[in-house]
């Protein structure tokens, strides 16, 4: 049962104390192994991968800042070596409410092994669309790690079409971006009535970047008081 909308958020999760040190959901993590896997990766297809290195842990916080058991059903797009996984079980997002979507098969066979309590689906994110990863129960939020700058307008409408049209009415999309500003065109966002907020940014992460939030023009408020906890994050992490 989706909680209602002033519990979705959790300002108490995104304090860094309350994050655990180890998780019960995954494999230790790998940073040389991951960092040499996903090198390889970006060489075989730096379109989709477009980016060198995985995220760092900063850029995990941050992305996931506000979510935690409360959220609900949580879909991961573009996940990679799970960076952002591993942030969002740490918040305490269950395995059981987690559905992440890799398109590239190594990566999404790789995340099935690490973290083996959460459903991992080897698809394009555009098929959201015509795929209920949760069936009929609501998304709490998206968190996406997907390459928006470099994809199709055409393909970064479909993708937010797909998530939204599945999305709990105070739900939202969280996504990063490397630029100075919402990845996703103003026309995309007017064409579908969305709003984004920048939730922070952070330094520690090559290259620098920012986290945007995208939610439905006039959603329900959400604990303003996880927005004051991710931007004391932010501003520490920068
Ligand atoms: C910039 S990497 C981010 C990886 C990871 N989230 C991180 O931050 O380290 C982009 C990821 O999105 C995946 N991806 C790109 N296009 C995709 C699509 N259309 N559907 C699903 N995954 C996609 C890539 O394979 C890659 O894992």
């Amino acid at each position: 049962m989706v909680s209602p909308s002033s519990e979705r958020w959790c300002a108490r999760s995104t304090e860094p104390t309350a994050m655990a040190a180890a998780i019960p959901y995954a494999t230790p993590p790998r940073p040389l192994a991951d960092a040499f896997g996903f090198f390889r990766a970006w060489l075989q297809d730096p379109l989709r991968v477009a980016a060198v290195a995985p995220s760092s842990q900063a850029l995990g916080r941050l992305i996931t800042s506000g979510l935690c058991e409360r959220t609900g059903p949580v879909v991961e797009l573009g996940p990679g070596t799970g960076v952002f996984t591993r942030a969002l079980l740490e918040r305490g997002v269950r395995p059981e409410d987690l559905v992440l979507v890799e398109a590239q098969p190594d990566f999404a066979e790789a995340l099935r092994l690490r973290f083996p309590d959460v459903r991992t689906l080897c698809m394009d994110a555009a098929r959201l669309r015509t795929h209920a990863p949760f069936c009929d129960r609501p998304i709490g939020a998206v968190v996406s790690g997907l390459p928006v700058l470099s994809m199709p307008p055409r393909q970064v409408l479909a993708i937010l079409k797909g998530s939204f049209d599945r999305m709990a009415p105070d739900g939202a999309f969280h996504q990063f971006t490397y630029g100075p500003r919402c990845p996703v065109r103003p026309e995309i966002l007017a064409r579908l009535d969305l709003e984004a907020t920048r939730v922070g940014r952070t330094l520690a992460n090559i290259p620098p970047a920012a986290v945007y939030r995208i939610r439905r023009k006039g959603a329900p408020p959400h604990d303003r008081a996880s927005e004051r906890v991710s931007a004391s994050e932010s501003a520490a992490s920068a």
